[in-house]
C-alpha cells in the first residue's frame, strides 16, 4: 500500500515511517521541520528512513495548502501525526497550536476529499482527558473540559474527523497516546530531561509533590498500535473509533525519578517546584477497546523501555 505519514520527522513519525517501510509499504512522508526542537535532530530522525527506495520525503507546511500541489494523489492511507506537539508552550503560543493542528488538520481532510482518500489514522492524546477524576480514562468518558489549548485542539480535531467521517464516509481511527517515550523522544519530555540531568549531577526541577503520575508508553507499543489501526481501517468500511493507546500503568514521578537513577546509578538531586499551568494529575489508560478492537498489548515495562531509551542516548542519540 502507499501510505503518507504527516509529521514524518519527528519522533513517533519517524518510527512509524520505519515500520511501515520494513512491512514493504511504499511511504510518503512529509514534514516542515517546525522549529519546536533543532532541525538537525529531525533529519537525524530520518536518516534510516531516507536510505530506503519506497520512501520519499517533501518538506511542506500541512497550514499552508498551495504547497499540496506536490503530494501524489494516489495513497491508500494517511496516518497523520503532524501537529505542534506539548502542553506548555500551547498556552505561550495558543494561535500556532490552532493554526497547526487544527487548519493543518482540515487542509489535510480537505487534500484527501478533493483526492478521494477516505481512510486515516490520526495521532490525538491523553490530554482531552484533562483533569478527569474517574480512572482509568475510558473513550466514552466525557471529554470536555480540556485544561490546555493542545489538548483542546486535539479533541477538536477528533470532533473535526468525526465530521469528515459523518459527511463524506471517511473511516478514521483517533489515537490517544498516552506519554509516548523511547529512542528519538522529543527534548522537551520529562524522560529525556531527567536521564540527561541525572546522568550529569545537574538538579531535577520537579514540578509538583512527586505524585503526578503518568501512563509512559514506549515507542514500540505505540507503534504497533499505529500499524493495527492502518490494517483495521484500510480493511474495512464505515470506520469511527477513537481509541486509548497507553500501558495501563501509571507511575509517580518520584517513582520515575527513582527508576531512572537505578538505571543510571546516579543519586538524583531534585528541586522541587509548584505544579505548572496546564498539567493533570494522572493519566492512566483504559485499553480494553484497543486489546479487543486491534489487539493491541503493550509489551514494554518502564524498567525496560528506560533501559534502551538510555542505551540509544549513549550510542546513536549522542549529541541530538
Ligand atoms: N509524544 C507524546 O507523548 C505524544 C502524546 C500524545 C499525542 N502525541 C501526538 O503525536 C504526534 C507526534 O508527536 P511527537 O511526540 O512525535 O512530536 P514531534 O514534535 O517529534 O513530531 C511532530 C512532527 O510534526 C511536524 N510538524 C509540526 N508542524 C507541522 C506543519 N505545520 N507541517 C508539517 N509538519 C509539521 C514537526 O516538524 C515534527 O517533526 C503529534 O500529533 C502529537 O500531538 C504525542
Amino acid at each position: 500500500m502507499k501510505v503518507l505519514i504527516t509529521g514524518c520527522a519527528g519522533f513517533i513519525g519517524s518510527h512509524v515511517s520505519e515500520y511501515f517501510l520494513s512491512q514493504g509499504h511504499e511511504v510518503v512522508g512529509i514534514d516542515n521541520f517546525d522549529p519546536f526542537y533543532s532541525k538537525d535532530k529531525k533529519k537525524q530522525n530520518l536518516a534510516i528512513a531516507l536510505s530506503s527506495k519506497k520512501f520519499t520525503f517533501i518538506e511542506l507546511d500541512i497550514v499552508n495548502t498551495e504547497a499540496f500541489a506536490e503530494l501524489p494523489s494516489c495513497i491508500d492511507v494517511v496516518i497523520h501525526l503532524a501537529a505542534k506537539a506539548g502542553v506548555r508552550p500551547s498556552i505561550m503560543d495558543p494561535q500556532a497550536y490552532t493554526d497547526t493542528n487544527i487548519k493543518g488538520t482540515l487542509n489535510i481532510l480537505e487534500w484527501m476529499k478533493q483526492n478521494k482518500i477516505s481512510k486515516m489514522v490520526f495521532g490525538s492524546s491523553s490530554s482531552v482527558y484533562g483533569n478527569n477524576k474517574k480512572v482509568p480514562f475510558a473513550e466514552d468518558d466525557i471529554v470536555d473540559f480540556p485544561i490546555s489549548p493542545y489538548a483542546f485542539t486535539k479533541k477538536a480535531c477528533e470532533l473535526l474527523n468525526h465530521t469528515y467521517h459523518h459527511l463524506y464516509g471517511f473511516d478514521i481511527i483517533n489515537l490517544r497516546f498516552f506519554t509516548v517515550y523511547g529512542p528519538r523522544q522529543r527534548p522537551d519530555l520529562a524522560i529525556r530531561k531527567f536521564v540527561e540531568l541525572i546522568s550529569t549531577d545537574k538538579p531535577v526541577r520537579l514540578f509538583g509533590d512527586g505524585t503526578t503520575a503518568r501512563d509512559y508508553t514506549f515507542i514500540d507499543d505505540i507503534r504497533n498500535g499505529i500499524y493495527s489501526s492502518f490494517n483495521y481501517v484500510s480493511s474495512r468500511k464505515n470506520v469511527f473509533e477513537i481509541i486509548n493507546l497507553g500501558n495501563s500503568s501509571p507511575v509517580k514521578l518520584n517513582e520515575l525519578i527513582n527508576c531512572i537513577s537505578e538505571a543510571l546509578n546516579k543519586k538524583p538531586v531534585i528541586k522541587y517546584e509548584p505544579m505548572q499551568p496546564g498539567d493533570v494529575d494522572i493519566t492512566f489508560a483504559n485499553i480494553k477497546k484497543a486489546e479487543k478492537i486491534l489487539n493491541y498489548s503493550p509489551a514494554t515495562s518502564l524498567q525496560e523501555g528506560i533501559v534502551k531509551f538510555i542505551n540509544w542516548l549513549n550510542n546513536e542519540g549522542a549529541g541530538q
